[in-house]
């Protein structure tokens, strides 16, 4: 098992592909490598892109040696221009697979998670231009906070939560997670809910850190340009709010949407990895 993501979903993704020997794939969120291992080894060629570069620097050496992978730090908002660039003429399927990697959770420098009390606030997935979620957490007004939390955390105490982080930073800034923490604990639920509400306000600030909305959009359009027809589209999503966005973009755009309901880990997959359960899987099939 690979210590800095377990590749979800790989066996389903590589099926869905219908891969033909020596056709290009693109691997639009490398994190380990994983993904893209599964494809070259079905005999596909492979371009993979993170924006991650420690994501990038990891699956090189894991992939060192392979044939036909290209790897890029790269957005897959610029998808299109990296498929070109790569001097590739079609491509027969892409795979999407959002959020974040067991190693970025899992780093506390990151601070990505909850769990890690002395982290910075950073939550950048890699562009360092971007603003860190102590930055959002110190420069967005209360009505703003109140905004990024309903929308990207779909938590309905977000109210009390945007009102308590405005008194928190008026005492002390909110520089690492324990400070984010403390201020949260007011907002009351015990157990399993508090820990929920913490997921979702991390959940939140990550998103608006990482612009992660328009990044889905952006990437969502050059994959069906990038697309030859009959190319399948996999995206796997984490959360409600993703899936929305998927779902809608394959019904509205040039696509036969291939999965009426999406898939699901299945129950062995579940139960080895439990970073699996929210997980849902998409594929269309471009026009
Ligand atoms: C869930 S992980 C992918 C895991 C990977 N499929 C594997 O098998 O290990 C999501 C990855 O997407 C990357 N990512 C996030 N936003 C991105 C973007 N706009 N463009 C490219 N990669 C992005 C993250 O850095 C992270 O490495």
């Amino acid at each position: 098992m690979d210590k800095f993501h377990i590749s979800i979903m790989s066996e389903e993704i590589v099926a869905a592909l219908c891969i033909v020997k020596d056709r290009w794939y693109v691997d639009a969120t490398v994190g380990s490598g994983g993904h893209t291992e599964a494809i070259a080894r079905s005999g596909g060629r492979v371009l993979g892109l993170d924006v991650d570069p420690d994501a990038i620097e990891y699956a090189k050496k894991r992939l060192a040696g392979m044939e036909g992978v290209i790897l890029q730090h790269r957005s897959y908002a610029e998808l299109e221009r990296a498929v070109k660039e790569a001097g590739i003429e079609r491509v027969d399927g892409i795979v999407f697979d959002l959020g974040v990697s067991s190693f970025q959770l899992d780093t506390p420098a990151r601070g990505f998670s909850y769990r890690f009390e002395d982290a910075p606030l950073d939550m950048r997935f890699g562009d360092i231009k971007k603003k860190t979620a102590e930055e959002v957490l110190s420069q967005a007004n209360e009505e703003e906070l109140y905004e990024i939390i309903a929308t990207y955390g779909e938590e309905e105490r977000a109210r009390s939560i945007a009102h308590a982080l405005v008194r928190a930073r008026k005492i002390k800034k909110i520089v690492s997670v324990s400070d984010l923490n403390s201020a949260l604990i007011t907002i009351g639920g015990t157990g399993h809910d508090h820990f929920r509400m913490l997921s979702r306000v991390y959940q939140a600030l990550r998103i608006v850190v990482n612009d992660e909305m328009r990044q889905l959009q952006n990437g969502l359009l050059e994959a069906e340009k990038a697309l030859g027809s009959g190319g399948k589209l996999i995206v796997l999503t984490f959360h409600s709010i993703e899936d929305r966005v998927v779902k809608r973009f394959m019904l509205s755009h040039a696509f036969t949407v291939l999965t009426k309901k999406p898939i699901m880990p299945s129950k062995h997959e579940l139960y080895e990895n439990s970073r699996a359960r929210s997980v849902k899987m998409r594929i269309a099939e471009k026009l």
